[in-house]
C-alpha cells in the first residue's frame, strides 16, 4: 500500500486489488463482479455473521440472481461466470478493516445509507488506506458530503453500482468536487473493465443520472394512482407495452422495497421546490399495512409469481371504472 498504490491507480495504470467494505446486498455483488474480472478482492463487514456468510452467499447469488423470473427480460446481462467457485475463491472475507484495505488500490464502501456511519468509516479509511482511491456506492449521497472525513479529497468519489449487477451491467461515477480528473478516469476505466457501461456525471447531481430520471417516473406513476386516474396494474401494463420492458414502475418499486422507496422519495421531497412533491398516500397506505414489496410477499403485487410475469396479463385491459 505504501508502495504508491494510489500513484499507480491515479497515474493512469489499472486498478488491481480491490477492497469492499460492507457485505450486504450490494457489497456481495460488487465483490463478485470485481472477482469475476480476475482481480483479488477483500470483503469486510462490521457484522461477524454477515461476513461469515458473504463468500458462500455471493457464490450462490452469481447464479441465482440472474435466473430470477423478474429479470428474464433483461437483455444486456453479464455472462454468468463459467466457474463460480473460482470467482468466489478470489474473494477473501477479512474481519479486520485495517487488514482488508491494506493492499487495496481501490476501496469501495457499501455500508448503510447513513451519512454519519459513512463519515466515520471514511475517516478510518483515510488513515488505514492512505494510497487508495476511496469510492462510495451510496445511492443518494454525493461524495462531497464525505470531504470533511478525508485529508485528500482528490482520491474521493462516487462509484454507483446497480442491483442485480449481473442483469444491470452499468455504473455511474461522480466526483466530490475535488476529485483528481485522472482518478475519475481510472475508476471509469475500472467500471468498464468489469463489463459495466460506466457513465461519468459532470458536476454534482442528486440521484446521479438514472436514479434522478427514475425518480421522476416514480413520482408521476404514484401521482396518477393517488389522484385516482388509474390502478398500478394499468400504469405498468401500458408502460411495459410502450417501452417493451418486462416490468413496469410499480413492479420495480416492489423489487426495491416500498419502505426503501418511501425513504428515497422523502429525501427528494426534502429538497424539492414544488409543493406538489409530497409523500404518496398509496405508497404509505401499503407500507402501513405491512406490504413492503417482494420481500414481504405483498406490495403493489402479490409475490412470488406476480401477475405481470404472466404474458397473458399484458393483454388484459383494466376493468372499466365504476
Ligand atoms: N440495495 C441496492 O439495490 C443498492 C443499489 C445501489 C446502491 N446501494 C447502496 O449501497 C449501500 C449498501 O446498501 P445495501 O443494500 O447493500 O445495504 P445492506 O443493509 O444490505 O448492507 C449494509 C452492510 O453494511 C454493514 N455495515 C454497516 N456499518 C458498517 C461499518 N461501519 N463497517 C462495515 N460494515 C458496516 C452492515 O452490517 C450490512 O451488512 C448503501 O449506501 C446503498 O444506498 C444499494
Amino acid at each position: 500500500m505504501d508502495q504508491g498504490a494510489g500513484e499507480r491507480a491515479d497515474g493512469g495504470t489499472e486498478i488491481g486489488a480491490v477492497a469492499v467494505v460492507g457485505a450486504g446486498t450490494m457489497g456481495r455483488q460488487i465483490a463478485a463482479v470485481v472477482a469475476a474480472s480476475g482481480r483479488g478482492v477483500t470483503i469486510h463487514d462490521a457484522d461477524a455473521t454477515t461476513l461469515a456468510g458473504a463468500v458462500p452467499r455471493l457464490r450462490e447469488e452469481m447464479v441465482s440472481l440472474p435466473a430470477a423470473p423478474a429479470y428474464r427480460h433483461h437483455p444486456y446481462r453479464l455472462p454468468t461466470p463459467a466457474d463460480p467457485d473460482a470467482v468466489a475463491a478470489r474473494v477473501r472475507a477479512v474481519a479486520s478493516l485495517a487488514e482488508a484495505v491494506a493492499d487495496a488500490d481501490l476501496v469501495i464502501e457499501a455500508v448503510r445509507e447513513e451519512i454519519g456511519v459513512k463519515r466515520a468509516l471514511f475517516s478510518e479509511l483515510d488513515r488505514l488506506a492512505p494510497g487508495a482511491i476511496l469510492a462510495t456506492n451510496s445511492s443518494s449521497l454525493p461524495s462531497s458530503l464525505l470531504v470533511p472525513a478525508v485529508t485528500d479529497p482528490g482520491r474521493l468519489l462516487n462509484l454507483h453500482f446497480f442491483a442485480p449487477v449481473w442483469v444491470r451491467p452499468m455504473a455511474e461515477v461522480m466526483g466530490c468536487g475535488a476529485t483528481r480528473p485522472e482518478t475519475l478516469a481510472a475508476v471509469a476505466r475500472f467500471g468498464r473493465s468489469l463489463g459495466l457501461a460506466t457513465a461519468t456525471v459532470r458536476g454534482e447531481s442528486k440521484g446521479f443520472i438514472i436514479n434522478r430520471v427514475w425518480r421522476a417516473v416514480k413520482r408521476e406513476a404514484l401521482r396518477v394512482v393517488d389522484e385516482g386516474h388509474a390502478d398500478p396494474a394499468d400504469v405498468d401494463r401500458l408502460w411495459m407495452l410502450f417501452f417493451g420492458t418486462g416490468v413496469g414502475p410499480f413492479g420495480i418499486m416492489d423489487m426495491v422495497g416500498l419502505d426503501v422507496v418511501a425513504d428515497i422519495e422523502a429525501s427528494y421531497a426534502a429538497v424539492a421546490t414544488d409543493p406538489e412533491d409530497r409523500a404518496s398516500a398509496t405508497l404509505h397506505r401499503l407500507i402501513a399495512a405491512g406490504a413492503h414489496g417482494e420481500k414481504s410477499g405483498r406490495g403493489f403485487y402479490r409475490h412470488p409469481d406476480a401477475e405481470y410475469l404472466d404474458p397473458e396479463w399484458l393483454r388484459e385491459g383494466g376493468a372499466p371504472p365504476g
